[in-house]
């Protein structure tokens, strides 16, 4: 047996290892370039990049989100909101604005993440830090509870929910964030006060807990973390979860 054969045959085996290296890291430098450069809004409509992205954006979420964010649905508890619901506190649920959230958070300290408005602690002498709202008494918070759950159809006091809406119009300010029909605005999250999609809760107790204490949840930023490409595949996943309502991703 010529001695030469088994060195060649070494030599040509790495070569191939390193071609179908090559092929392959190419062929995802490519995938992640697409993903870049497609239009974040339509990569959803775009079969084999979807694909990808989901793929790549499900491990992604499980990895960064899912110690908060579950399966995607909702935890009172925690403030969590349901990301499988279509209903979005801050936007309407687009790629980009997800993406955004993903990588600069929500009061999480980046300068470039939402930071527009916190619910203020009406039982403290100083409700808000950064506009001068007047504190509420016990009696007006109670009021407010009522007034709230009216809209619901489930107070049980009218005259205390009566004064509750001259509160939430008048000194409490709450009309300046939540609006003057309480539907809440997505420019700076804060939540729709009519719907039943509630963040921490509907209950009298929730409610004074609310009230008293306020609430400023916080969703980390993860620009330093993921590179581009992994924050926008986990968007592309959680627009997905959003529109294909409780659905697992393919
Ligand atoms: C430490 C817990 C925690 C982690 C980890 C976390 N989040 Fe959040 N997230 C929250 C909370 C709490 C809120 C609600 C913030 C608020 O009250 O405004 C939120 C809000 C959001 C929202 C806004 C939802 C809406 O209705 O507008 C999106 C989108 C979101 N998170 C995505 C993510 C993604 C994607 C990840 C992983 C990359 C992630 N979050 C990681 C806790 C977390
Ligand atoms: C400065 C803006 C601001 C004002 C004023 C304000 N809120 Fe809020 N409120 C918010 C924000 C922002 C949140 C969401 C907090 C979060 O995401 O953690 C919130 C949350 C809430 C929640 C929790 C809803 C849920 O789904 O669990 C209730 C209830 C509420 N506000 C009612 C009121 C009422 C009633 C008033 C007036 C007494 C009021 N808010 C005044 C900004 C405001």
């Amino acid at each position: 047996m010529p001695r030469w054969r088994p060195t060649w045959m070494i030599v040509v085996a790495l070569f191939a290892v390193m071609m179908t290296v090559a092929l392959v890291r190419g062929a995802q430098a490519r995938a992640d370039g697409a993903l870049m450069r497609a239009d974040p809004e339509r990569i959803l409509n775009m079969p084999a990049l979807a694909r990808s992205a989901l793929a790549q954006g499900h491990d992604g979420f499980v990895q960064h989100c899912a110690s908060c964010h579950g399966a995607g649905g909702p935890n009172q508890a925690r403030g969590v909101p349901d990301l499988t619901d279509g209903d979005f506190l801050y936007g309407t649920g687009q790629v980009a604005e997800i993406e955004q959230i993903v990588l600069h958070g929500i009061r999480s300290g980046d300068p470039r993440g939402w930071q527009l408005a916190a619910m203020p602690a009406y039982a403290h002498a100083k409700p808000y830090g950064a506009e001068p709202i007047p504190p509420m008494t016990p009696a007006q918070i109670g009021d407010m509870i009522q007034f709230l759950r009216a809209k619901h159809g489930v107070a049980t006091d009218q005259a205390a929910a009566a004064r509750g809406g001259k509160v939430y119009a008048g000194s409490g300010g709450c009309y300046d964030c939540h609006g003057n029909d309480a539907a809440g605005n997505e420019a700076i999250g804060a939540p729709n006060l009519l719907d039943d999609v509630w963040l921490y809760g509907g209950s009298a107790a929730t409610l004074d807990r609310t009230f008293r204490e306020g609430r400023a949840g916080v969703s980390p930023a993860y620009a330093r973390v993921l590179t581009p490409v992994e924050a926008r595949a986990i968007a592309v996943y959680v627009a997905h979860l959003a529109r294909h309502d409780r659905q697992p991703a393919p």
